[in-house]
């Protein structure tokens, strides 16, 4: 990946403007929330997203939370049922991200990986809610840390880890609260706890007028596997493929000609990160079941191995 100068923003008006100009461009601004650092892109724009997990280096996709200034802008993404409602009435805005039925096309298909469902937050940092409304739509964001390091409290931290890997930190001091939201399964007839963070479990409960059980592992796609099975493709799908059979659909990756689409004709992986959701699912659509898919070598460097990561689940033999 290209090494870059990282700014430094003032949390004012002006460093807001820059950092919303940034996220317009596709670029990735790093902001306070009141929980942690977020590393935040344009949620519409698949190659922006796909920026993140380069920034990171995740060795995968994981679905990211999206970020809103208001429930009307949440509300045009996701499908809020009661329980949604009444949670986003007495937390939002706040440490509580819900998951919901995702609104199809609403934010780009590398933010929930794929899924048919979506995570939101409204952020109670003023920060966070000036770059969200300086920007003027949804922003998709991870802690600002590199994979498999602890998430950054302060600006300090975000430039430690990844100093020349992103555009710019808005420098808005340290956070509040220190630890990650906590998430939610806003399903109406079975909600449940996928993950503890800002907001206590007891005051859900007490909202609610229930216990909140802590969800299976059904409900929680960031487990190894998981995603796959909600993803895998109809079409049987093989990799490393150069010579593609005529019952297969090609997927290629740089110079592949004849291919039904390609990931990146130039050999670019942020770009094939960003079509790999979209294309997998047009070719399965195209296959009807009836013909294979067949994927172009991927590089195992940068991108390439969350890339493969993702290809060799939806290869694995079906139960
Ligand atoms: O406080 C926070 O939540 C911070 C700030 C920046 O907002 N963000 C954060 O993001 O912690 P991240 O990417 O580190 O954690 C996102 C979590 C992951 O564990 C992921 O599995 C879960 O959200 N998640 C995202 N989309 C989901 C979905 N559709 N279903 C279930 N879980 C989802
Ligand atoms: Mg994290």
């Amino acid at each position: 990946m290209s090494q870059k100068t990282t700014q430094t923003l003032a949390p004012d008006a002006q460093g807001l403007a820059r950092g919303a100009d940034i996220l317009r461009a596709g670029g990735l601004t790093a902001f306070p929330t009141e929980t942690v650092y977020g590393l935040g892109a344009d949620a519409t724009n698949d190659t922006a997203v796909a920026r993140i997990f380069e920034a990171k280096g995740r060795p995968r996709f994981n679905p990211l939370i999206v970020h809103v200034a208001s429930l009307d802008v949440a509300q045009d993404i996701a499908q809020f049922g009661a329980v949604a409602t009444l949670l986003a009435a007495h937390f939002w805005p706040g440490p509580l991200t819900l998951v919901l039925p995702l609104r199809p096309g609403a934010v780009a298909p590398l933010v929930s990986a794929g899924l048919d469902s979506v995570a939101i937050r409204m952020p109670a940092h003023p920060v966070a809610q000036g770059l969200l409304a300086a920007l003027g739509g949804p922003v998709a964001a991870p802690s600002a840390n590199p994979s498999g390091k602890v998430s950054p409290t302060r600006a300090e931290h975000v430039l430690e880890g990844l100093d020349g890997r992103i555009d710019a930190v808005i420098d808005g001091g340290a956070c509040a609260v220190g630890v990650e939201s906590t998430i939610v399964l806003a399903d109406d007839t079975a909600p449940c706890l996928l993950r503890p963070g800002g907001v206590a479990v007891e005051d859900i409960e007490a909202v609610l007028g229930r216990p909140l059980p802590v969800g299976g592992e059904s409900a929680t796609p960031s487990a190894p596997g998981q995603l796959a099975s909600h993803y895998a493709p109809d079409a049987a799908v093989r990799l490393n493929v150069t010579a593609p059979t005529r019952n297969e659909l090609w997927l290629g990756f740089g110079d592949c000609r004849g291919a039904q689409m390609n990931l990146s004709p130039k050999g670019d992986l942020v770009e094939a990160a960003a079509n790999l959701f979209q294309m997998f699912r047009a070719l399965d659509l195209f296959a009807e079941g009836s013909k294979g898919i067949a994927v172009a070598p991927i590089p195992e460097t940068g991108l390439g191995r969350a890339i493969n990561d993702r290809l060799r689940r939806a290869a694995a033999p079906r139960e």
